[in-house]
């Protein structure tokens, strides 16, 4: 789903009708770069809908038309010097429209929302990551958000600098004419002390949020951490 607004896997009519009246899920993974999380959102995605459930599968910044727009402002590597508030600003604005143009209308009919990356991002790359605190962040995400809760987040968890350089790599490859067709490398150019920063982050939300946060170790093949994802999803959720 690289470089497109969010996607939608249509269930068969039959297994749609029980789930109109009911609201959807909504299941976002998290990680630094790297670990997996766009393999991951879309194996998952095809077991949930041969599972009979209608599926959205969608990202941060981004999964509208207007957030794709601000994705590239935010992800290219030729915007200099962007202030670390407005970069928080615009993840939140992005985050804001994909909530009420998207998020929103798909787990009020129903469906199943995975979503790549949510404010746990940006509570770990702009709160920690950049230092702007993590209380700013929950008190944007509860004014701007509604306060927005995933029903499950799976944080995959790995060494960072291993996934930061599995990112630059898969950069480098899909420069030019991939999936990625245009350069999203402006977090990858961050220092090793600001993806530490990142990671404890990341931490100290599983630590706080442990109802809603689960780590999965994402250091294995990538079969070997859908089995685990898989496994936490049905025990969860009974999805
Ligand atoms: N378990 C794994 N073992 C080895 N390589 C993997 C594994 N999972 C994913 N990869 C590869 O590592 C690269 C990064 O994976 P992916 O794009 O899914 O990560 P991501 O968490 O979505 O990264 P980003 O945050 O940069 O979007 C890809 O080239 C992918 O094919
Ligand atoms: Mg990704």
């Amino acid at each position: 789903m690289e470089g497109r607004s969010a996607e939608c896997r249509g269930a068969p009519a039959a297994a749609m009708i029980p789930q109109m009246s009911r609201r959807g899920k909504f299941i976002t993974f998290e990680g630094l770069d790297g670990t997996g999380k766009s393999t991951q959102m879309r194996k998952l995605a095809a077991v949930v809908w041969d599972a009979g459930h209608r599926v959205i599968e969608t990202r941060e910044p981004g999964g509208t038309p207007t957030g794709e727009k601000i994705r590239k402002v935010l992800l290219d590597s030729s915007t200099a010097g962007l202030a670390p508030l407005a970069e928080m600003a615009l993840m939140f604005a992005a985050r804001a429209q994909h909530i009420a143009e998207v998020i929103e209308p798909a787990l009020a009919a129903g469906s199943i929302v995975l979503c790549d990356r949510f404010t746990d991002s940006t509570e770990a790359y702009q709160g920690s990551g950049r230092r702007l605190g993590s209380e700013a962040v929950r008190e944007l995400h509860r004014v701007l958000c509604g306060n927005l809760q995933p029903d499950l987040t799976i944080l995959l968890d790995s060494n960072p600098g291993a996934s930061v350089d599995r990112a630059r790599r898969r950069n480098k490859r899909t420069a030019k004419g991939g999936a990625r067709s245009h350069d999203e490398n402006r977090f990858e150019q961050e220092t090793r002390a600001f993806f530490a920063r990142v990671h404890e982050g990341y931490l100290a939300i599983a630590a706080r949020e442990k109802g809603r946060v689960v780590m999965v170790d994402a250091r294995g093949t990538p079969a070997q951490t859908h089995q685990r994802i898989v496994e936490v999803v049905r025990k969860k959720l009974r999805v």
